[in-house]
């Protein structure tokens, strides 16, 4: 016992220190920003994905929430030409564009240009949760070494890498299909802006203006995008009730002869609702879209695979899938119910592809579809945390 006692003194010891370890390199004598810490809330995994040299602080946050709300991230400011990531990813549907768009009709985004995003939106709920790949790809992973683009004039030194968060700032600016700016141009047209320097000062110990403390800032922002407070996680917790046909739903969702989507969309022990990994769900039988997952594993055998998303908010983030075929959830689930196509690239988890889908009966599709209710947070998309400031225009 008495053994036992010290070990887990000394593993905390070490624990403490190596933290204190952290801090030391991370901010300096002179520089005191206010380290922000995730609250993970019950239930959720603790494994976070914040890398060693961009710590989250209360400072870098707020930055990083004016950036993501400022057109002028463009490098422009003409009306028409103003451009950040609020532009497509809105919070009212759960950071994405929403089918009823008034600009991105149905829910295809294109950049400045014109140009269409070649995929249709993901939203950013529970990111900083994800350690297995960003994008319906998986492309922008920790592992992934390739640096820069040259087609986008970028040059190959960080932070232009494809790793993380962080990496999508840039990509967002210089994309064609997105901002279709430069870096220079960015960097200049915020330097230019009053408040900022002194608020990268706050975030980052000096006025100094880059592209890497403008990715930093906003991938901070990012990951406090947490979602945890929908009908379902008051039902974990104990604090309500389902109803019959939400309980009935969760039950097809978890039971591999009912709905059986739980082996790619977690809900049993796993409340994010994903397993960030890539599946073929069986919507095609030819593939020959160059950016599913086999972009990042060059296995043939991953052509017609993409992330599966995550299904918490579900409901305000039509259309569905990477090209936003289907407009309602109703259409999801006829497709898991009779649709699904059998190829050889078929996940072996689409356990009912033989007999065309899971066979679900009018009834249990609306049990199935009362339960994805649940999984709406009201209070991930009107907190006000994540909105705009106030006193940005
Ligand atoms: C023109 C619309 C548009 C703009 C502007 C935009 N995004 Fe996106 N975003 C998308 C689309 C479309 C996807 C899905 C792309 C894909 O996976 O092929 C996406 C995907 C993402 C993802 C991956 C989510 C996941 O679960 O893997 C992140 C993170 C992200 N965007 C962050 C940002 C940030 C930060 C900005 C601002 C710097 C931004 N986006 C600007 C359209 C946009
Ligand atoms: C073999 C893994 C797998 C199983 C099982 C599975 N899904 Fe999926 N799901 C995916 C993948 C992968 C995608 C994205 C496919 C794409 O876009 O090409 C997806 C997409 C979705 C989407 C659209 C998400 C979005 O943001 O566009 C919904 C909704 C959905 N699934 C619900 C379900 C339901 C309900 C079940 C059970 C009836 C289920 N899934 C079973 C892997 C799976």
């Amino acid at each position: 016992m008495k053994s036992k006692l010290l070990l887990f003194g000394l593993i905390l010891f070490i624990a403490f220190t190596a933290c204190n370890k952290d801090k030391v390199s991370t901010y300096n004598a002179s520089f005191h920003a206010t380290p922000y810490q995730i609250k993970i809330p019950k239930y959720f995994p603790t494994l976070l994905n914040i890398p060693a040299d961009n710590p989250m602080t209360v400072e870098g946050i707020r930055l990083g929430r004016y950036l993501f709300y400022d057109g002028r991230l463009s490098g422009r400011t003409e009306p028409d030409s103003l451009m950040s990531c609020c532009t497509c990813h809105i919070q009212s549907n759960a950071f994405e564009c929403g089918i009823n768009n008034s600009h991105f009709i149905g829910g295809a985004t294109f950049g400045l240009t014109g140009i269409p995003t070649p995929h249709h939106m993901l939203p950013m709920i529970n990111l900083v949760f994800n350690s297995n790949g960003y994008l319906w790809s998986g492309f922008i992973n920790k592992n992934n070494t390739v640096l820069g683009n040259a087609s986008y004039g970028v040059p190959a030194q960080q932070p232009y890498n494809y790793t993380n968060i962080e990496s999508v700032v840039w990509m967002a600016i210089t994309a064609p299909h997105e901002i279709n700016g430069t870096i220079e141009k960015t960097v200049n047209m915020i330097k230019s802006i009053p408040m900022y320097p002194t608020m990268f000062k706050a975030a980052f110990g000096t006025e100094e203006i880059n592209i890497d403390r403008i990715s930093k800032a906003i991938a901070q922002f990012v990951r406090t995008l947490i979602s945890s407070n929908s009908k379902f996680d008051k039902y974990l917790r104990g604090e309500t009730n389902l109803t019959t046909d939400e309980f009935a739903g969760y039950v097809l969702f978890v039971s591999e002869n009912g709905g059986d989507c739980f082996h790619c969309h977690g809900g049993s022990g796993n409340p994010l609702f994903t397993t960030n990994l890539f599946y073929n769900n069986g919507m095609d039988s030819i593939f020959n879209d160059p950016r599913d997952h086999s972009q990042v594993t060059h296995n043939i055998k991953d052509k017609g695979s993409y992330k599966a998303p995550t299904l918490r908010n579900i409901m305000y983030t039509a259309p569905y899938m990477h090209d936003g075929r289907f407009k309602t959830i109703d259409e999801v689930i006829n497709f898991y119910s009779e649709a699904v196509i059998f190829s050889p690239n078929i996940s072996v988890l689409m356990h009912h592809a033989i007999n065309g889908g899971i066979q679900l009966t009018t009834i249990q599709k609306q049990q199935l579809k009362t339960f994805l209710t649940t999984l709406s947070d009201t209070n991930f998309i009107s907190d006000t945390t994540f909105s705009k400031p106030s006193n940005l225009k």
